[in-house]
């Protein structure tokens, strides 16, 4: 529960979306490091980690999918009203269910981590385009489940033709933008 006498600012939430190896991890980690550094207090929830720990129960059909982002949205709400900043990197693929994100956890930085389907395919970190591929797993975002790509995002990534520190980068300049402007209308009102 948020103490009655806080008078501290919601934390901003910065929302990592895009295709699986598209780079939502790299970014997330960096930018959570960054902030950070500058004495921040913040929290980085990641869709892998969170699944382990509390969506043990969930698969990828798009109710789980809507489920585990919905936990992951009410944990980035707890602790943004907390003062808390969250950097979450999870692939979301659906734009009606960002849309009732943000609206929850206004601020909101919507950030499209964009790479084409080809890269990330070269990427594949994890190895699941390769088993997807060969028809050991359904369902892969990109392949064959659907990514609904953000129409007007705050910031978009191009992890195939920017370094890491750009994309960080224009991240940070549009959090920084975003905490001037809630600055400045808490001064006017
Ligand atoms: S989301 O769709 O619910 O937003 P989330 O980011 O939490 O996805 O989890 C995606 C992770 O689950 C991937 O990084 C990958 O490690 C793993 N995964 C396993 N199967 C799939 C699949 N069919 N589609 C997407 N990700 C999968």
């Amino acid at each position: 529960m948020r103490r009655e006498t806080s008078n501290s600012p919601r934390g901003l939430t910065v929302w990592l979306t895009g295709l699986p190896s598209s780079g939502k991890t790299t970014l997330g980690r960096k930018i959570a490091q960054r902030l950070l550094d500058d004495d921040e207090a913040v929290e980085l929830l990641d869709g892998d980690s969170i699944r382990a720990k509390i969506g043990r129960n969930l698969g990828f059909s798009r109710e789980d999918r809507e489920d585990n982002l919905r936990r992951i949205s009410f944990v980035a709400d707890l602790l943004a009203r907390n003062g808390i900043h969250v950097v979450v990197a999870a692939i979301s693929p659906y734009a009606a269910l960002r849309q009732e994100i943000r609206n929850q956890l206004d601020p909101f930085v919507e950030v499209f981590v964009n790479a084409p389907l080809a890269v990330c395919e070269q990427r594949d970190v994890k190895g699941l385009y390769r088993r997807c591929r060969n028809g050991e797993i359904r369902g892969l975002t990109g392949v064959d489940d659907i990514y609904e790509a953000p129409t007007s995002p705050e910031v978009e990534c191009h992890t195939d033709i920017e370094t890491v520190e750009e994309s960080v980068e224009k991240v940070l300049a549009a959090v920084r933008v975003r905490r001037a402007h809630d600055l400045a209308e808490s001064k006017c009102s």
